[in-house]
């Protein structure tokens, strides 16, 4: 068993000094809050290692520069969003640290052609993740009560808009290099990449209410409401703006489910 590696940041949760009123929530409502906030600064900080996966994938691909140079911003973006997370652990009284999970690999595609291989991820990290983020962090943001945690879930969002905007950008740009041929595989990777989105989602959502509105507005969100609106965002947003794109995503998302 390899030793767990833990994720510390909790020297930067206590010099942010958030003003938050914690006194406010009962144990279970704070611990739920904590547990939250917790496993969203994990997951924001090990984000920033798929745009870094990224790097050499579009170097490879060659995309223009300044899109690389924004992929880089967003492994900085994604290890902020860590460090304002644990913040809020921090600011309800916890310890912002975590046992990280297993981090599996960026997967390089190795069977496909380089800009094949950047699509897929891009597809799947940028169209399919971060679009989802962007539906259900603007769905916090507005439930969210005190101050700093609407400014928190604020600052998260404007980056996750940018993160799904990019992906949809690139497409528009690489639109003239991606043949019907190229599209068609893309919507046939599509099937593996919706599968993985719905069973990575769908275990971060659990299928229950937050223990109080109290602790809704403290970050903690309603199971079943996030579930009804992930599935929204793949049908009204990600299947249409991926068709429009000549990607066979309505077909793929039937057969993912098979
Ligand atoms: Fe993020
Ligand atoms: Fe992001």
């Amino acid at each position: 068993m390899a030793t767990p590696v833990m994720l510390d940041l909790r020297a930067e949760a206590a010099a942010a000094a958030l003003a938050l009123d914690r006194a406010a929530l009962n144990e279970l409502e704070r611990g739920a809050a904590i547990g939250t906030w917790r496993g969203r600064m994990v997951n924001e900080h090990i984000s920033a290692r798929v745009f870094a996966g990224m790097i050499p994938q579009m170097m490879a691909a060659g995309v223009p520069a300044s899109c690389t140079a924004e992929v880089a911003d967003m492994i900085a973006e994604e290890l902020r969003h860590g460090v304002l997370c644990a913040a809020v652990v921090h600011a309800l009284g916890g310890d912002a640290t975590a046992e990280l999970p297993p981090l599996p690999a960026v997967p390089l595609h190795a069977d496909a052609e380089p800009l094949e291989a950047l699509l897929r991820n891009v597809l799947s990290i940028a169209c399919l993740s971060e679009t989802v983020a962007v539906a259900l962090i603007g769905a916090e943001r507005e439930l969210a009560g005190p101050p700093v945690l609407q400014s928190t879930l604020a600052t998260i969002l404007a980056d996750e808009v940018g993160h799904a905007r990019f992906g949809w950008r690139l497409l528009e740009t690489l639109g003239p290099r991606l043949t019907p041929d190229l599209r068609a595989r893309l919507g046939d990777y599509l099937v593996a990449a919706f599968r993985h989105l719905r069973e990575h989602e769908l275990a971060h959502l659990p299928p229950r209410p937050a223990p109080s509105a109290l602790a809704e507005s403290y970050g903690v969100c309603d199971g079943d409401e996030a579930r009804v609106l992930f599935f929204e965002t793949v049908r009204s947003v990600i299947i249409p703006g991926l068709e429009a794109h000549g990607i066979p995503a309505e077909r793929a998302w039937a057969a993912s489910q098979r």
